[in-house]
């Protein structure tokens, strides 16, 4: 039986954080067993912001070597950059051609980050999900191992899909419908300084977030100094306790115990007495992932031969959908 096909890329802009890391990656690594995987580093969304021409690339390799680092394995995977395949961006500009301006006008991710680059909003920022669709439906990929931030992108891509098989391909559909596989733990990691808000590379405050590359001193800097409430006794369950929910839940998926455990474990302790158990926790957790990344990135030839064969397989299967897409598009094609 063939196995279904999973896709799922991350931009390569600053260092990756445990929200990435218990969102995305570690979801990739559990289940990679059981798919046909893709992971790409989505270089050609990373200058949708201002970006710094000299860094890109180093942090393109960071970003590949942290996939290897936390477990993804060759065996059942292909790790590449998105600018290594031209189809990718061939396809977005078909694919521009079917989507309605006002479906991407409707972005929650666009709306915040217009806000942020203010007057110098640029057309990619606006076309980026479109740029996401055609990484997904090149592949054909069945399901899409993302975030909860990205589930608005995901039913853009079903959109896109829907409406570009309805248009030209009605008698046989060109694109599979992606779906979403999204968590139900760690799908939303929140910042360490405000449990209202999403835990983001972009936020100013690097004390808001624990980077997968961070110091043990560092981690345990960063949670000792970490919003809590005034309350005693954790809860998984108190709605006006946001901080509580997100650092209890950061402990049982870097602890690895079970729900009830943690209740256990957890539900007389005070700040005092909890934050040493999460830093050491998260300490033990990171610790391998950090050996195999050092280790990775001081071979920079293999390093680089993982990434020529995943250009090589994504490749083969990029190119056959988008020669489909020109055929159901009407583009002629020469022979010869
Ligand atoms: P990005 O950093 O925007 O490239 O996101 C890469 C992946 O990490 C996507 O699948 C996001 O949904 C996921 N992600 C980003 N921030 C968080 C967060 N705070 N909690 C959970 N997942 C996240
Ligand atoms: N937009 C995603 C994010 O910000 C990154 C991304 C780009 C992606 N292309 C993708 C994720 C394809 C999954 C599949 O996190």
């Amino acid at each position: 039986m063939t196995k279904k096909r999973v896709l799922s890329g991350i931009q390569p802009t600053g260092n990756l954080h445990i929200g990435n890391y218990l969102g995305s990656i570690r979801n990739w690594v559990e289940h990679q067993h059981n798919y046909e995987n893709y992971f790409c580093v989505v270089d050609l969304h990373a200058i949708t912001a201002p970006h710094d021409p000299q860094t890109l690339a180093e942090n393109s390799y960071t970003i590949a070597a942290l996939y290897l680092a936390c477990g993804i394995s060759l065996e059942d995977s292909c790790i590449f950059f998105q600018s290594h395949i031209p189809a990718h961006s061939e396809l977005t500009w078909l694919l521009n051609c079917v989507t309605p301006l006002n479906w991407l006008q409707d972005m929650i991710q666009f709306k915040e980050k217009a806000i942020k680059q203010g007057e110098n909003v640029n057309v990619g920022l606006l076309d980026y999900p479109v740029l996401m669709a055609a990484d997904i439906l090149l592949y054909q990929a069945d399901k899409v191992p993302v975030g909860e931030d990205q589930k608005q992108h995901l039913e853009l891509t079903r959109d896109i899909a829907g409406r570009f098989n309805h248009q030209y391909a009605k008698q046989s559909p060109v694109f599979k419908l992606p779906e979403a596989l999204i968590q139900a733990d760690g799908a939303r990691v929140m910042s360490l300084t405000d449990g209202t808000r999403k835990m983001s590379k972009s936020d100013p405050s690097d004390l808001s977030r624990i980077n997968l590359l961070d110091s043990a001193d560092l981690i345990q800097k960063k949670i000792k100094k970490c919003k809590t409430d005034l309350e005693r006794g954790l809860t998984f369950e108190a709605i006006d306790r946001p901080e509580c929910r997100n650092l209890l839940t950061l402990y049982m998926l870097m602890s690895g115990k079970s729900k009830q455990t943690v209740v256990n474990e957890c539900q007389d302790l005070g700040w005092g007495q909890f934050k040493p158990l999460l830093a050491e926790a998260t300490i033990e957790h990171l610790r391998p992932i950090q050996v195999k990344y050092h280790e990775v990135m001081s071979d920079k030839t293999y390093l680089e031969s993982v990434l020529r064969s995943g250009r090589d397989r994504a490749a083969l299967i990029a190119d056959r959908t988008l020669a489909e897409v020109k055929a159901a598009l009407g583009f002629s094609i020469l022979n010869g």
